[in-house]
């Protein structure tokens, strides 16, 4: 079945975790990469959706699919199960935090001593929840696609991802490289697929990055 019958469901930027109303836990993701990959799939898939963090609105506005907005790692993953089906793609660009405060203060927290701790707690992992669905028999010929972001080690963390969270793909991306990265308009990216294959991007900018990333999708359907 090709890209032309399948729901694509894309994610990106990052996620929000609050720790009073006024401050919150996050990372420099900018969610270029996802819409870039959003606005690559778009044209050759049956439907698009992005799932995005809090990201820049021209990167959501007027696009031609449905752009979901979403704020802490919890609300991302209900928002993908929620669209998952059989024979979707899930491209997982998102930079999710991976823990969020135990507690959420109702009212600002006043400033006190000279230290202070914050107790934190794991958030979900999106990506395994997926994986664990599936093996329970969820989804029919789901395609999964996960990216990577390293700053040691890049390889052999990559391909443990794809291992652990059982993807088909997986982006890497080594973010202390110049040139890749969070926030900035380029990319370098080595793509590592379940069957062995592996495709270096070099230098380039996100939205040429995601229409090769978009390629090798269709070519591994
Ligand atoms: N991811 C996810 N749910 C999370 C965190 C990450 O689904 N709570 C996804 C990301 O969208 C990405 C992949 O998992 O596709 C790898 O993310 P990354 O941040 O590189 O790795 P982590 O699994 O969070 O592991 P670590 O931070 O220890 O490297």
């Amino acid at each position: 079945m090709s890209l032309r019958d399948r729901k694509i469901v894309v994610t990106g930027g990052p996620t929000r975790e609050w720790i009073d109303p006024v401050r919150y836990i996050s990372n420099p993701s900018s969610g270029k990469m996802g819409a870039a990959l959003a606005d690559a799939a778009a044209p050759l898939a049956r439907e698009t959706v992005f799932i995005h963090g809090p990201v820049s609105p021209v990167l959501v506005q007027g696009k031609p699919y449905r752009c979901v907005s979403v704020s802490t790692t919890r609300d991302m993953l209900d928002a993908v199960l929620g669209e998952m089906e059989d024979q979707a793609v899930l491209i997982m660009a998102a930079a999710p935090a991976d823990y969020r405060p135990a507690e959420t203060l109702t009212e600002k927290m006043k400033k006190g001593g000279d230290e202070i701790t914050l107790h934190l707690v794991k958030n979900p992992d999106i990506l395994m929840e997926v994986a664990e669905r599936r093996k329970g028999g969820a989804w029919n010929d789901l395609f999964v696609a996960g990216f990577a972001a390293e700053t040691t080690d890049t390889e052999s963390y990559a391909m443990e991802k794809l291992v652990k969270k059982n993807l088909d793909m997986i982006c890497l991306n080594d973010v202390s490289a110049a040139g890749a990265g969070f926030a900035g308009d380029t990319n370098i990216i080595t793509i590592f697929t379940r069957v062995g294959s592996r495709i270096e991007l070099p230098v380039q900018a996100k939205g040429s990055a995601a229409a090769r990333i978009i390629d090798c999708i269709m070519e591994a359907l």
